[in-house]
């Protein structure tokens, strides 16, 4: 939700703070910029759209200058225009910013009163004019930047650049993810490390309140009290070449070819490596714990109800599950009998992470899931569990998803040896089952073919219901969700013994229903419920295994055949074809698979 860099560099600086923002651009394209000091003269270029629009308007206007910032936007305050894009440049400063100023109407009275006025419609803009006001009023950059940043309320990471400081970036952090990278003479900010992977990979990242004076040979920490600190150095290990797409046509695509090892990795991680055991093993007693409270949004919120159905029905701990903008306001009661549960591929969901502060003091563990493992939800926790899944770049969540299932099912296992809830024959018997996921993935991957067929059909459609019961219910949602977030189709997931309790008055010729429905305890209850459907009309697309397609398969419109996958962990086999079934319609309709409208993977504002 909105990216940043800036590069303190030994050469022109515009081609790194370019590829920094392509690295970034799934956080928001709805405009991009960049600004640089070159010999002292502060200048921008910004683009309206995609980031090739900025990258197509230097090559007729290139911008020089040794140093840098960039921004890739995700409107929020101030529609997606040109005169809304980051950089802001008010006078001699310039400002790019993830997050949300919340005070900024307050604000631009102060500035109005002085004389001062908006020239956009963004908060951002505001701090670059209190900003240049402070510069205006004498004090140094440094000062300037201080003194601004005290003023702000809200969600800031900020980056900022001066005119006549060709060796000077001063970066700032609240609410939002930003990280210092360090460089041989040069110096590096960037909202993730993913952003500064081709320029280093040593990273300090910034807490709560810092601000951090950069010139090229040198970082100087302030925290929230503007008191000189020391933040740790690490080395991540991502590489240059992760983000690139693989050979294939999108990063969607990519990524849901990766589930097998990135489900393999993520459970050798915890059953094979001692490290990874270690953590599973001993990181949670759940013995201590009546209940267990999963918080998180979108995907990984169906990933946290999946699981609900694990943990109750094989560890018999009650979980109660919410979408985190919910939960961060119910003031919901807990205490140290509570196990507070936060999922998150990012690390950096606003609302989740709002949730998780929110526990603290309150639950007796903060426990999180994760894919950034540096993140601040994974910092804020008392344990953090990585998923291992590798970047994910497309915007809808496929990969991530997949992964905190597993991690998610490997606990629940645990879980109920801790408890003692299973024999131990039965607990070998679900340990298999889960080790055979990754395989049953890879034989659900060949058959896209036969979903390409049925997206073919499916993209004519306005609207799409999806069916499913037991965990499969949750897996209805997600398959809804993945539908209408990038083939713009509208769709909805239904418990399918909800059905007949209002849903079905929509049913017709031109309501396709999706039924995830594998051959287990649930199929002839899930069987009656479509056959409801098809006596009104319905066309239904059946996904289940051969034997579930001959035994209830008659009439159906049209015939996924998964690979037959037994036991409670069959719901992340049966992720494959909801994910193939949406990439596929969203080719076939020609949006924008990678980059739907309106939406930004990491949401750092609620
Ligand atoms: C949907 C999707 C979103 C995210 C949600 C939470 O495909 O990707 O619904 O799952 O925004 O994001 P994280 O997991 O980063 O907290």
């Amino acid at each position: 939700m909105c990216g940043i860099v800036g590069v303190l560099g030994s050469h022109h600086v515009s081609p790194l703070l370019v590829e920094g923002l392509k690295r970034l651009e799934y956080r928001g394209y709805d405009s991009a910029g960049i600004a640089t000091v070159d010999n002292g003269k502060l200048s921008r270029r910004r683009a309206l759209g995609k980031l090739v629009n900025l990258s197509d308007a230097l090559v007729h206007d290139p911008l020089p200058g040794k140093s840098g910032i960039g921004h890739t936007r995700w409107a929020t305050h101030g529609a997606a225009t040109t005169e809304n894009a980051h950089p802001h440049q008010r006078g001699r400063v310039a400002v790019v910013h993830n997050g949300i100023i919340e005070n900024y109407r307050a604000l631009r009275e102060f500035l109005k009163e002085r004389g001062i006025t908006p020239e956009s419609e963004t908060d951002t803009e505001t701090v670059a004019m209190l900003c240049n006001w402070h510069l205006d009023q004498g004090l140094d950059p440094v000062e300037a930047a201080k003194e601004t940043v005290k003023r702000l309320e809200g969600a800031y990471a900020l980056c900022f650049l001066f005119e006549g400081e060709d060796d000077l970036m001063i970066a700032a952090r609240k609410g939002s993810p930003l990280a210092i990278g360090w460089g041989a003479g040069e110096m590096y900010v960037g909202s993730d490390a993913l952003a500064l992977a081709p320029m280093t990979n040593e990273l300090t990242y910034l807490e709560e309140g810092d601000i951090a004076i950069l010139r090229r040979a040198r970082a100087d920490i302030l925290d929230e009290n503007h008191a000189p600190v020391t933040r740790p150095r690490r080395t991540v290990s991502l590489d240059a070449s992760s983000t690139d797409k693989g050979g294939h046509r999108h990063y969607m695509s990519k990524e849901i070819a990766e589930q097998p090892t990135t489900l393999a990795n993520a459970l050798k991680y915890y059953t094979e490596n001692r490290e990874g055991q270690h953590l599973l093993e001993h990181g949670v007693d759940f013995t201590a714990f009546d209940r267990i409270v999963m918080v998180a949004c979108g995907t990984a919120s169906l990933a946290c109800f999946v699981s609900k159905y694990w943990f109750e029905q094989i560890a018999r701990i009650p979980v109660e599950i919410d979408v985190a903008s919910e939960f961060r306001y119910r003031e919901p009661p807990l205490n140290s009998r509570t196990l507070a549960l936060f999922v998150s591929q990012s690390g950096e969901t606003a609302d989740t992470l709002a949730a998780l502060r929110y526990c603290k003091g309150k639950a007796g563990m903060i426990l999180s899931i994760v894919n950034a493992t540096e993140s601040s939800i994974a910092r804020e926790s008392d344990l953090a569990l990585p998923i291992l899944a590798g970047p994910e770049i497309g915007v809808a969540s496929t990969k991530a998803f997949t992964s905190q299932l597993a991690v998610l099912a490997a606990l629940t296992l645990q879980a109920a040896r801790q408890c003692g809830t299973v024999t131990a024959a039965r607990a070998q018997e679900l340990s298999d089952q889960l080790r055979a996921v990754p395989g049953l993935v890879a034989d659900a991957l060949t058959i896209a073919p036969q979903i390409h067929r049925v997206a073919q059909q499916l993209a004519r459609f306005d609207d799409v219901l999806f069916l499913g019961r037991g965990a499969f219910y949750p897996m209805a949602l997600e398959g809804a969700l993945k539908l209408k977030e990038i083939s713009y189709i509208h769709a909805e997931g239904y418990a399918s013994g909800e059905l007949k309790h209002g849903p079905i008055a929509l049913i017709d010729e031109d309501m396709p229903v999706v039924v995830l429905v594998p051959h287990d305890a649930m199929f002839d209850k899930t069987i009656s419920n479509m056959q409801e459907v098809m006596a009104r009309g319905g066309k239904i697309i059946m996904i289940s295994d051969a034997r579930g397609l001959s035994e209830g398969g008659d009439g159906v419109w049209q015939r996924i055949e998964m690979p037959a996958a037994a036991g409670p962990f069959a719901p992340i086999v049966y992720a494959v074809p909801i994910q193939q079934l949406a990439y596929w319609t969203a080719v076939e309709k020609g949006t924008d698979v990678d980059q739907p409208r309106n939406l930004a993977k990491s949401v750092t504002v609620e």
